[in-house]
């Protein structure tokens, strides 16, 4: 039976026996022995082995290299050196599988675009390591989150005919290439989700509460440190519940993460602050404990105006935010999460709820420092007549959308939801800067290696 390293470090006591793998990361050879630093991903550090000459398969130490994997069979005793509480002393080695010297990850200080081009190694680093630890973790404080409020989970399909947000971006999937929709594998057009959206409001009219966690897709040729192909996102859908409650939700999901992380990633934080971001621990308790702003969209708008900033995009009532704007309303104007709601009808999709204004619909996003909009949601139009007219105007067919109309035929209720990009919220726990280096393998425009 192997230990990890995170468990040996963390042991107890000194064992006689124990068997360790994992690759090597530095090796210093002295006169009779050599120090050889195994990290096996458990945790960010590596454990000391010490390996004198002249027990079995001491002749192979000169081949474990950086990048070597390597087993060992050892004591676990107190180590002498400062920082750390356990070494192995090694009764046998063993190099399971060596490196040459072209093994790319040798010095330290690559830079983030060169990592990228070695996606399939970089979790072998310490700060890839720690990221694709802290996104595991990540996801099980969403599914606890809620599960301990009784929401249900709900797979809603990959592959759909109904684009949810109507932006059309969708990547479209055929087994037809050039050939006519009729004759295509699902007798129409079908593509790739870009939300469970539509889908999960089904089950919210039926379960109450529930939620989605699943890969969605946009073809959005935007090119940014925020956007990707391919993301992660979160649902969650309320039956009963308005925009208020939507709110609510929202910023109690991202406290509950940040907490989460802060409470069991503690390792895995310390590299982010040394390396990305000084202050990110301060800017996580600082969330875990206070609240979040809210604004209205025309108040947002006002206050980008008066604020004197020259923006590349000129704010008017009307436009979309942009991410400098978003990003100015929570770094500059309230130093700290912002909730904005109620935008212009005419910038949001078609399934949002009509305010008596007539000019704005029930829609919100929580903008966070750093990364800018990490949710966006709304309360939902749940009365039939208004929700005909709008998938009118859209020009959306009761031929595919008369199902997601009949849910306001049929036991109508005021409902809500958001979606969160999975991404985005690891992005603002870490401190990382670009979507690329917090997702395994990164589908972007012109990428789709490994
Ligand atoms: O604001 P969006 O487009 O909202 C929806 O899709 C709704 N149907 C959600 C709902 O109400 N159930 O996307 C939601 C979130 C954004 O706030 C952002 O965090 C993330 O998804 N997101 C992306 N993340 C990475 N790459 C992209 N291209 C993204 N587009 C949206
Ligand atoms: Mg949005």
């Amino acid at each position: 039976m192997r230990t990890s390293v995170k468990d040996l470090l963390k042991s107890a006591s000194a064992q006689s026996s124990v068997k360790l793998c994992g690759w090597v990361r530095t090796r210093r050879d002295s006169k009779g022995f050599a120090f050889v630093e195994v990290n096996d991903g458990s945790c960010l550090q590596g454990i000391q082995v010490i390996v004198d000459a002249g027990i079995p398969g001491a002749d192979q130490v000169s081949k474990m290299n950086t990048g070597a994997s390597v087993e060992v069979l050892g004591e676990l005793v107190e180590s002498p050196g400062k920082g750390q509480s356990w070494e192995v002393q090694a009764t046998e080695v063993k190099l399971v599988g060596g490196v040459p010297e072209d093994f790319p990850l040798q010095k330290k200080g690559h830079t983030p675009e060169f990592l990228r081009s070695i996606a399939h190694l970089r979790p072998r680093t310490n700060l890839y390591g720690a990221t694709f630890r802290m996104r595991s973790r990540l996801a099980y404080a969403v599914h606890r989150f809620f599960n301990e409020r009784d929401f249900t989970y709900v797979h809603t399909p990959i592959i759909t005919a109904s684009d949810c947000e109507g932006a059309g971006e969708m990547f479209r999937v055929t087994t037809n290439e050039g050939g006519k929709p009729e004759e295509d594998f699902f007798g129409k057009k079908s593509y790739l989700t870009v939300s469970g959206q539509l889908e999960g409001e089904t089950f919210a009219c039926a379960l109450s509460n529930i939620y989605t966690f699943g890969p969605t897709f946009r073809a959005e040729n935007s090119n940014t440190s925020r956007h990707a192909a391919e993301f992660w996102m979160i649902e969650p859908e309320m039956a009963f519940c308005n925009l208020e409650g939507d709110m609510d939700l929202a910023e109690e999901f991202i406290q509950f993460l940040v907490k989460d992380v802060l409470e069991n990633n503690g390792g895995d934080l310390s590299i982010f602050e040394k390396f990305v971001d000084k202050g990110l621990r301060a800017r996580l308790e600082k969330l875990a404990s206070g609240g979040f702003e809210r604004m209205s969209y025309t108040e947002a708008v006002e206050r980008l105006q008066k604020s004197g900033k020259k923006f590349a995009y000129p704010v008017e009532w009307g436009i979309t935010l942009q991410s400098e704007h978003e990003r100015y309303l929570c770094e500059e104007v309230v130093k700290g999460p912002l909730t904005v709601y109620d935008y212009p009808k005419a910038i949001k999709p078609f399934y949002m709820r009509a305010n008596d204004d007539g000019k704005t619909v029930t829609a919100m996003d929580v903008l966070v420092p750093g990364v800018g909009e990490i949710i966006g949601g709304s309360q939902r139009e749940e009365r039939y007549d208004l929700l005909k007219a709008a998938m009118a105007h859209h020009d959306l067919s009761l031929e595919n959308y008369g199902w997601y109309l009949d849910l306001r035929k049929y036991g109508t209720v005021p409902h809500a939801g958001f979606g969160a990009g999975f991404e985005r919220l690891l992005m603002y726990v870490t401190g990382m800067q670009n979507i690329r280096d917090v997702i395994p393998f990164a589908r972007t425009p012109g990428h789709c290696e490994f």
